[in-house]
This record gives structure tokens, sequence and C-alpha cells, in this order.
């Protein structure tokens, strides 16, 4: 950290076309949860691909093999950026697709008894898929939280696992409790009974380095649209679950051990664009810090605790002016300690609706949203109106303090 210079937010923002924009550039726009920006490099190399070589890639003329390879660099990137090799990683449609995809490829992983956990802390991507298995005979327990925090506690899991135990699918942080759940605990407590896990990554990956490996995760997904990209998800599958897994792909496709999760293959143009995700990274980081650094995880890992003590720095301020509303309910860590939680801010106002509340904000342009996020069993807990939900106000690095002040400013005048 000490060979970077602080964080240039305007560097930042003139990577992304939407700050220039005269339809988005007014706005304080804080629904980061729901999906990103995306910065020109990916924009670029999608009108690229798109004029260039919209063909069928991989074949023996030159536009087909250009598309090819870029198709084939951006898989390599993303394997690189999360630790993986790069037949592990699964390109999907999004993470609900890719999981759908997983829970039927392991179908046959399953005996009758065999135990499943899932949460009622994640969004229904890590969930229905899970639970549907119960028509094929399995188990399934659910690791509750605590319906005041909001936060998933050890010992409970602790009473779930045993013998039966089959797998276990949590969040790396809930989109709407924030709390980063302790991953490397739980692997470690899972990995004691025999047990595997699959780990929704969606609401950790846009704000620190994944290392799937350190983690030890069996499976990890996240959704590229919520990391700078298009709207796609990853899905990483450690190799020797992938060689085992029943293809869910044509019959006839037998190269490619990821393709087997994989039915239709992968967008090419977006997956094509992917590039210009590393390609901002790198951009970011050759301008913040001046020590050249061959690895590009590392190189990742490096930004990210930039990237991290501004973000930090944002959501501590907007939990503090929080805290001083009696009526305002924040839910889960309200702690001011980094890497506790994502900068993803739900609350709750007593007496007041949360989508009432969203919709007075972008009249003050400011851009948030309310509801359950597809996470309905997790207000459910909370006792809270899955059709009302919470407000959510997401930050990531591109967004300003003075964006926040806005937000604070509005809700002041709302509340
Ligand atoms: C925590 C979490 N998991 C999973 C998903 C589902 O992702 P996708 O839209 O890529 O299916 C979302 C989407 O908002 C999410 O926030």
């Amino acid at each position: 950290m000490s060979q970077c210079v602080p964080l240039d937010i305007q560097f930042v923002r003139d990577q992304f076309p939407a700050f220039h924009h005269e339809s988005t550039r007014d706005w304080a726009f804080l629904e980061n949860a729901g999906g990103s920006y995306v910065p020109h490099t990916v924009i670029s190399r999608l009108q690229r691909f798109l004029v260039e070589t919209k063909v069928q890639p991989h074949g023996p003329y030159d536009a087909s093999k250009a598309g090819g390879q870029a198709i084939d660099e951006a898989h390599a990137h993303m394997a690189e950026m999360i630790n993986a090799d790069i037949d592990e990683i699964v390109i999907g449609s999004s993470t609900t697709m890719n999981v759908y995809v997983l829970a039927n490829s392991m179908r046959s992983w399953f005996k009758p008894n065999d135990e499943i956990v899932v949460t009622n802390q994640d969004h229904e991507a890590n969930n229905g898929a899970w639970r549907r298995l119960s028509e094929f005979g399995v188990r399934i327990r659910e690791w509750k939280i605590n319906p005041f925090s909001g936060e998933l506690d050890l010992n409970s899991l602790e009473n779930l696992l045993g013998n039966h135990t089959r797998l276990v699918c949590f969040p790396h942080c809930s989109n709407i409790v924030g709390s980063t759940n302790n991953v490397q605990e739980i692997i470690r407590r899972v990995r004691k009974t025999g047990g595997l896990t699959m780990i929704d990554g969606v609401s950790h990956a846009p704000h620190q380095a994944i290392d799937v490996k350190a983690l030890d995760a069996d499976f990890y997904a996240f959704s590229l649209y919520k990391t700078y990209g298009p709207h796609l998800g990853l899905l990483y599958v450690r190799r020797d679950h992938l060689q085992r897994l029943t293809s869910q792909n044509h019959e006839q496709i037998t190269d490619g051990l990821a393709l087997k999760l994989n039915p239709g293959g992968v967008n090419h143009e977006e997956a094509a664009s992917l590039s210009g995700i590393t390609e901002y990274f790198d951009s970011l980081y050759d301008h913040h810090f001046h020590v050249p650094e061959p690895r590009r995880h590392r190189r990742i890992t490096m930004l990210f605790d930039l990237l991290s003590d501004h973000t930090n720095r944002m959501c501590f301020h907007l939990i503090r002016y929080l805290k001083t509303v009696p009526s305002v309910r924040i839910i889960g860590n309200g702690s001011e300690s980094p890497k506790v939680r994502a900068p993803t801010v739900s609350f709750a106002v007593k007496g007041r609706s949360s989508k009432e509340i969203a919709s007075t904000l972008a009249t003050h342009k400011v851009a948030v949203r309310a509801g359950s996020f597809y996470a309905w069993r997790c207000t459910q807990a909370l006792g809270i109106d899955p059709n009302d939900g919470v407000v959510r106000a997401s930050m990531l690095h591109y967004n300003t303090m003075e964006e926040v002040e806005r937000l604070i400013s509005s809700l002041e005048e709302i509340l």
C-alpha cells in the first residue's frame, strides 16, 4: 500500500461513460448491488466484437479466429482474476442459471436422506435450485439467520452438520444484510464433516478480490454484471468436481471441461468484452501503483485494498448518519471495522414504506431501490414485509462522498 497514491476518483469516473452522459451524469447512482456501471474498455470490446468478429468463432478464417481468441482470452483473464484455472470457470447467462445447471448436474451425487444445508439469508439463486432436489429424496436443512441482526451464526451451523451433510450453500455476503460471512471458517467446518460448499459471492465480488484457492471453495458463483461487466454470471467449479459432474450440454460435446455446465454455450460478444474488466483494473493499477507486478491476481488484490478503503469510508459515513435517526433499523453489522461488511446498506424505517422512500429519493436524483431483492426469505425472517422490503443503498469505488452526502441530506428531508 505504501507504494501507491490515494484513489484518484476523477480518473476512476472518467473510465465510465455513464458519469459523463447527459441522461445519467446528474444522478447519485447508489443501486450498485443491483448492477454496476461499465467502463469504456468493456463497451469498446463489445462493440469491436460486434463490428469486426460477429461470426461463428474458432473457425479457419481471420474474423472467426480473432473472435475465438477474444473469447478465450477473456476466459483466461476471468480465471486469473479469481485465482482459478481456465478450465474451472463457467461463464453462463447469470448466477441463477449457473446454479440451476450445477444443481441439475449434481443430482446423481445425492442419495435419499443425504442432506443439503441452505440458508434463509441467501438470494433465491442459491436456494430454489437446491431446495428442489428434495423431489429426489434429498433432505433440506435450513441454516436460519438471527432475526434481529440478520446474521448467520456459526454455532447454529454446527447443529446442522452431521454424517448426512453433503453440501452447504451460503452467501459470502447477503445482498440485504451486507455483513461478510466467515467463509473460510464455514468451509473448514463443513470439510471436517466431509461435505462440500457452494458459495454465492455475488454481493462480495464487486468489493474484494476473490481467491477461490485460498478459500478452498468447491463451488463459487458471482454475477459479472455487478463487477463492471455485461449481463453474465461466472461459476467456479473445482476441477475434480467438474470431471465427475454429469454434462448438461449436447452429448457430442466432450472437449472443454467447463462446457459441461454451459448448455448452448456462452454469449460470444459479451464474453469477449470481459477482458475489458481486467483492462480497466490494469489501468487503475498502473495509475495508482508504481511497482510493476506481473501476477494479475496479485495486482487485483492490491488494487481492491485501495478501493475498499474508499468504499468503507462512504459506507461508515452513511451508517453513522442512519444511527442518528431513531426510527431507522439498520440491517446487518453496523460496526466500523473494515472487512466486516460490504458497502451495501439496507434499512427500514418504522411506520414508513420502504418503496415510498426509494421513490421519493428518486425525485432528489438519488437512485436507490427498495424491496426484498429476491431474498424474500431473509426479509421475512427479519420480520419485514417482503413486499415492501428494505431501502438499499449500495456503493462502489466509483461513488463519491458527495453522492453519499446527497443521499443523507435527502433522507434528512424525507424522514
Ligand atoms: C446475492 C445475490 N445472489 C444471486 C443473485 C442472482 O444473480 P443473477 O441475476 O446473476 O442470477 C443476485 C442478484 O441480484 C444477488 O444479489
